[in-house]
């Protein structure tokens, strides 16, 4: 299973960068602002930046919503760097972008997923990744892992290549439930990606260990 970060603040990038677990980042037009990445140069060269932390692919996300839009956004996106693939969200001309980039060799994330439905247009589109938001679906009472168990099951049916990219991760357990899944990509918070590692038996079995050899060698 791939891990990608969904963040577009450099520190907690690099820091995950730095674990050796990291495979990718995720951005989208919310994070950027969070981050106070504005005008269309800051965001270019902030993308860039991000580029030379990661090895691995890195989303950045189009503005438009009509297809001439998104062409020539996701056509200046690439020039950024090679690592860039280009995030459309799930809307009709979405869904054509999709076709377009496919046909150029483009890599794509299908953005806004929140039913098998739409997942299965896109994978027929072409997109390299489809991200269905788990997150936002559990927030309204509806369940976000069954969706991705949903759509993993379609693309196996028929063998499509586009992966499952599951997004909106909230916590640990989103990304284990994922994992068993068998979705090929989670990306969420580092805070998710950090409480993998804890353990209170951990802990304590470590503090027994450190004081353990104190006694001996004091
Ligand atoms: C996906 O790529 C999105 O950036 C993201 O996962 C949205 O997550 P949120 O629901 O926590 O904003």
């Amino acid at each position: 299973m791939k891990f990608f970060i969904d963040t577009a603040n450099l520190k907690e990038i690099q820091e995950a960068h730095l674990l050796g677990v990291l495979d990718g980042v995720t951005t989208n037009p919310s994070l950027m602002a969070k981050e106070g990445i504005t005008g269309k140069d800051n965001i270019m060269r902030h993308y860039k930046a991000i580029c030379d932390i990661v090895d691995g692919d890195v989303s950045a996300e189009v503005i438009s919503t009509d297809l001439e839009g998104m062409i020539r956004e996701g056509e200046e996106l690439i020039e950024i760097d090679e690592k860039i693939v280009v995030k459309i969200p799930m809307i009709k001309d979405g869904v054509k972008a999709l076709k377009y980039f496919s046909g150029k060799g483009v890599r794509t994330n299908c953005t806004l997923i929140f039913s098998a439905g739409q997942a299965l247009l896109a994978a027929k589109a072409g997109a390299t990744y489809v991200s269905p938001f788990i997150g936002r679906l559990d927030d309204i009472s509806t369940d976000g892992i069954a969706l991705i168990e949903q759509i993993l099951t379609i693309y196996r049916n028929y063998g499509y290549e586009t992966q499952v990219l599951a997004a909106s991760v909230r916590h640990p357990m989103h990304i284990l439930q994922c994992a068993e899944l068998g979705a090929d990509v989670m990306t969420g918070p580092l805070s998710a990606i950090e409480a993998l590692l804890k353990h209170p038996l951990t802990d304590i079995g470590l503090a027994k260990f450190l004081s353990d050899y104190q006694k001996g060698n004091s």
